[in-house]
């Protein structure tokens, strides 16, 4: 009998750099299945946004019913309720950049890739998912551009989403969460 392992890919750089649309046209063209974990800390975020008054942040992590399916674009459910729409709102991102410093979080989203990875052929993209999620990937890419094509990029993604900001205000939070 032989055993064959999963393929594990990885891309990684920071927001607005085109990592999703890269990691989706690779997940496409090779069949593997494309996880997005910004997707996870989002909904992490979005949890503790309406978490119970007084819930701390390692409570809410213990048992936190987070659910994902990472079709061509993820959807996030919380407790089965769908807030695919809620987590790109920027109040999240922002929550999200900030709880994205704490130790439990990142070890709760690392742990959730490599579950949600286990025994699938699987394109990860985030900024950290060649360098510690997934140290021995089977192939690793860093993407990056220039801070105004991303901060271009992420600008030209919000408007279409009808949550235009102006660009300046899009640069400034782009740079807040790179320093984050
Ligand atoms: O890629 P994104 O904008 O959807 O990610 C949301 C936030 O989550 C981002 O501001 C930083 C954090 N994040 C992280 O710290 N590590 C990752 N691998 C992915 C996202």
């Amino acid at each position: 009998m032989t055993f064959r392992k999963n393929t594990i890919i990885t891309i990684d750089g920071p927001s607005g750099a085109g990592k999703s649309t890269i990691a989706k046209l690779l997940a496409s063209a090779a069949g593997y299945t494309y996880i997005d974990s910004g997707a996870i800390y989002r909904g992490i975020a979005y949890a503790y946004k309406i978490r119970k008054d007084g819930e701390s942040l390692e409570e809410l992590l213990h048992n936190l019913p987070l659910g994902f399916e990472f079709g061509e674009n993820t959807r996030v459910s919380l407790s089965g309720k769908d807030i695919s729409e809620e987590i790109r709102k920027p109040d999240v991102s922002l929550l999200a950049s900030s709880l994205s410093q704490q130790v439990p979080v990142r070890e709760y989203a690392n742990a959730v890739q490599r579950e949600l990875a286990a025994g699938r052929d699987s394109v990860l993209e985030g900024r950290d998912t060649g360098s510690v999620v997934f140290p021995d990937a089977d192939i690793k890419f860093y993407l990056d551009a220039r801070p105004d094509e991303r901060a271009n990029r992420r600008y030209t993604e919000l408007a279409s989403k009808g949550q235009g900001q102006q660009f300046d205000t899009v640069r400034q939070e782009m740079e807040k969460r790179d320093a984050n």
